[in-house]
């Protein structure tokens, strides 16, 4: 229980626009505004009001706070004791209450601090970076994700990680203590949590789910509710807090198997081969239908992703080639002749950062395949590449199993709208990674934290 006498830092004026309450709110931990006029309250304006009316259809947030705010708030008398005073707001069932004196004059605020026991111990629904845009990364302790907060964090943002972990918390050791980085841990199933983390929160990103075909084949059941249910929720909780910007993260195996089509652009077919692609394309229809003026979703189909990562995988096919020619082996390709974009890990976060920062209008209910016409190639031409790195590395072609997936996807529309270029070709990105693993960057290149699939066999068991 906590008395705040100075009141300046949550006293308002009465036409403060909704939006900006939601923002000042979140701010401190007390979770109250005051509009005070000739030191008497005039107003009274809790989280729980904005909330609620949040939720009515006709909500603007460009409205001022006057007509939410509450003209006759409970409050208590300060010449109380302060045993008495508990008791007073214990017997209202309220968390908070203005002090007056004699005068009717507020003089303090009692309050319980805005404090989550269900964050383990974590206060997070306040912070005092009052002019960094708060952005929120769904899954963004993964490979995607832990590139991106540090993107994030060089270019001014106040990041709110919020993760499962599966792959442990070492892919933001080194930036856990910067202050303007909060992580939590949590399942994106956990809706009253994210109801929580979500409120005054300028963007969200949904990284999280089950990534790649042969880890959401494991257990379909869990596949859909971590790629489908969950992302169609969190874009529910962004719709209702209004939440401007909304990225969800989809990928170009929506396309399938193309051949005969020269070039997949957005309003290409789609053709989704597995239950991966499947639940992607599902949860982009999903999130599309929540659009209104105030929810503005983007969906981004990545290409396949390449490079290094804090948090590494060696699960994706160029990946995995760099890996066989680090260690000499023979880099195997079944059938090689498909085409399969590709693009850079640093070169997504960009793309999503972009997306972030490009006017409304060009990114409001648009999906934009991120990569480069220059990065669509066959997969044995990928190998080639990467076996240059190792002289004994030698390309080998198996026949008898070719994966199904062949698709030469265009990415004209963001280089246009968004003015987007990568920066990484195979040749540099897997150079990159090579150097890592002969500079001992990974200590055991066995560890299953480095494949989605082992990753989730482990969890059957567990
Ligand atoms: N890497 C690629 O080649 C690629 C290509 C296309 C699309 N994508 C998409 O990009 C996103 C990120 O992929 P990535 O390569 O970084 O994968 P990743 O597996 O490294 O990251 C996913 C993160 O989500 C977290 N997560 C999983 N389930 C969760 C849950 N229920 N609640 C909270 N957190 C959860 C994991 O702990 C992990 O940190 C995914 O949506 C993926 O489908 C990736």
């Amino acid at each position: 229980m906590k008395i705040l006498e100075n009141l300046k830092s949550i006293t308002v004026k009465s036409n403060l626009k909704i939006s900006s309450a939601i923002k000042k709110i979140t701010q401190h931990e007390c979770g109250v505004l005051l509009v005070i006029n000739k030191k008497k309250i005039y107003g009274y304006l809790q989280e729980g009001d904005i909330k609620k009316a949040l939720l009515k259809k006709n909500f603007k947030l460009n409205s001022s706070i006057e007509k939410i705010i509450n003209k006759k708030p409970f409050t208590i008398k300060s010449n109380l004791s302060l045993e008495q005073k508990i008791q007073k707001l214990k017997n209202s069932a309220r968390l908070r209450a203005p002090l007056i004196n004699e005068h009717d004059h507020i003089v303090g605020l009692l309050y319980f601090p805005n404090f989550e026991k269900l964050f383990e111990g974590q206060i997070l629904t306040f912070n005092k970076s009052l002019n960094k845009k708060r952005i929120l990364l769904v899954g963004g302790g993964g490979y995607i994700g832990s590139l991106l907060v540090r993107l994030l964090l060089k270019s001014n943002y106040y990041v709110i990680v919020y993760d499962l972990f599966k792959f442990g918390l070492k892919s933001l050791n080194d930036v856990r203590k910067n202050k303007n980085l909060k992580i939590i841990k949590g399942d994106a199933s956990e809706i009253k949590k994210l109801l929580s983390i979500s409120f005054g929160i300028d963007a969200i990103i949904d990284l999280s789910g089950i990534v790649g075909d042969p880890a959401s084949e494991i257990n379909p059941t869990k596949t859909i509710v971590e790629n489908y249910f969950n992302s169609k929720n969190l874009a529910e909780v962004a719709k209702m807090f209004k939440i401007e910007r909304y990225v969800y993260i989809s990928s170009c195996s929506v396309y399938g198997f193309a051949k005969g089509q020269k070039k997949i652009n957005e309003k290409s077919k789609t053709n989704p081969l597995s239950l991966y692609a499947e639940c992607k394309l599902n949860s982009e229809k999903a999130i599309f239908e929540l659009a209104d003026k105030n929810f503005n979703p983007t969906i981004l189909r990545l290409a396949t992703v390449f490079g290094y990562s804090p948090r590494q995988r060696f699960d994706l096919v160029i990946n995995i080639f760099t890996y066989l020619a680090a260690k000499g082996h023979k880099i195997k390709v079944f059938g090689g002749d498909q085409y399969r974009p590709n693009v850079h890990v640093y070169d997504v976060a960009n793309a999503i950062k972009l997306c972030l920062e490009s006017p409304i209008k060009k990114v409001r209910n648009q999906i934009f395949n991120v990569g480069d016409n220059k990065l669509n190639l066959k997969i044995i031409d990928l190998a080639k590449i990467v076996s240059k790195l190792n002289k004994k590395s030698k390309v080998v072609i198996d026949s008898s199993l070719v994966d199904k997936r062949d698709y030469h996807v265009d990415f004209s529309k963001i280089k246009k709208v968004l003015k987007f270029e990568t920066k990484y070709n195979i040749s540099q990105g897997s150079k990159e990674l090579y150097q890592k693993i002969k500079n001992n960057k990974f200590k055991n290149l066995k560890k299953i934290n480095f494949s989605n699939f082992n990753v989730e066999i482990k969890n059957l068991y567990d």
